[in-house]
């Protein structure tokens, strides 16, 4: 079977187990997002139906009956799936304003069809429905959770606009940032499910970093996309972090060996903040020269590799072979 293939085939037998309770979580957000004021629908729904792969609602489910032995999942599942789905798309929303990205889920960005105003305005819309909703579980310790969440997440696109044009970003820099802008969102998910699943806090915990290895994973493998992908794939702008000024992983890596010209060229680009007169083709070659894709997947399997060490300590089950498979799917996905 084709590398691709064997994805879909997974990927099928993961939502097969969450299929009817995505449902439910799709209709609390399509419910949830019905603003009275016709632009915020409108935005709303078409970010929500661009698709999206749904990773993170999906990764509170499985959390939920990982924890739990009963043959349903409960409604507070359903609820912090959407809180979930909606704190993402609004820090897309917010994210592709900051980023300039025209592309986003395969459709013009929202700050692309209705400019940067209305999309961060609809993006605060959309968080504080998020709040709307965890509100409701009348639960401290989930609230208290996704308001440090949210800090961290902001605090994470401060730092890379801090960072913006630099060339000297070392490995433990990287870090921090993937830390707060994504993993910390996935962490957030399956500590929010095993919370909904009644766990020991030692479990949430446990769950908790797992799935911050798993983030750290994922947005090592976006930042290669970045350079190996097609936006027909994607659904997002391909080449777009160094013409934003962001050196990730694959270019970081490549940058500890590069030549003066080499270093030069990258460097023009973060100038010019274009490939205008230093072309795409050219990173891609210098990158390849040092394997710097190979490199950051390595380091993006270390997490994968501890994620799954993580996971298997908890007792089999359909739930945990999902959460497994979702790790190997993270390492080897093309969109
Ligand atoms: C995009 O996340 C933002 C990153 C953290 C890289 P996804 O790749 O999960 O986006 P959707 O929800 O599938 O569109
Ligand atoms: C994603 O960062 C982090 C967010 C919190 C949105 P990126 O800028 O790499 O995300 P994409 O590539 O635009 O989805
Ligand atoms: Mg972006
Ligand atoms: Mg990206």
């Amino acid at each position: 079977m084709t590398k691709g293939l064997t994805q879909a085939v997974s990927m099928k037998q993961i939502l097969d187990l969450v299929r009817d309770d995505l449902k439910r979580v799709e209709a609390a957000i399509g419910l949830e997002t019905v603003g009275s004021v016709s632009a915020i629908k409108t935005i709303s729904h078409h970010m929500h139906s661009a698709g999206g792969k749904r990773l993170r609602p999906i990764l509170v489910l499985l959390s939920s009956r990982l924890v739990k032995s009963s043959s349903q999942t409960t409604d507070e599942a359903i609820q912090l799936a959407a809180v979930v789905e909606l704190i993402h798309t609004s820090t897309l929303v917010h994210d592709d304003v900051i980023d300039e990205a025209k592309t986003r889920r395969g459709a013009p960005s929202a700050n692309a069809l209705w400019g940067n105003q209305m999309s961060v305005l609809a993006g605060d819309w959309l968080y504080m429905q998020a709040f709307q909703i965890a509100m409701r579980q009348r639960n401290f310790a989930i609230l208290d959770l996704l308001i440090g969440l949210t800090q961290v997440m902001v605090e994470g696109e401060f730092l890379q606009m801090e960072r913006l044009g630099k060339i000297d970003i070392s490995e433990t820099d990287y870090m921090e940032l993937v830390d707060r802008k994504t993993a910390s969102l996935f962490s957030a998910c399956c500590r929010l499910g095993a919370m909904a699943g009644n766990a020991s806090e030692e479990d949430c915990a446990r769950l908790g970093d797992f799935a911050w290895n798993l983030g750290m994973a994922f947005q090592m493998i976006d930042d290669i996309l970045d350079f190996t992908s097609k936006e027909t794939i994607l659904g997002k702008p391909v080449g777009n972090d160094l013409a934003e000024g962001k050196v990730t992983l694959p270019l970081l890596y490549a940058l500890t060996e590069t030549t003066r010209e080499e270093t030069r060229s990258i460097e023009t680009i973060l100038k010019d903040r274009s490939y205008e007169r230093v072309p795409f083709s050219r990173v891609l070659e210098i990158i390849e020269k040092y394997r710097g894709v190979e490199r950051a997947q390595e380091r993006a399997v270390q997490f994968t590799g501890r994620a799954r060490q993580i996971i298997e300590t908890f007792p089999d089950s359909a739930y945990r072979k999902a959460v497994l498979t979702i790790a190997d799917i993270v390492t080897d996905r093309d969109r």
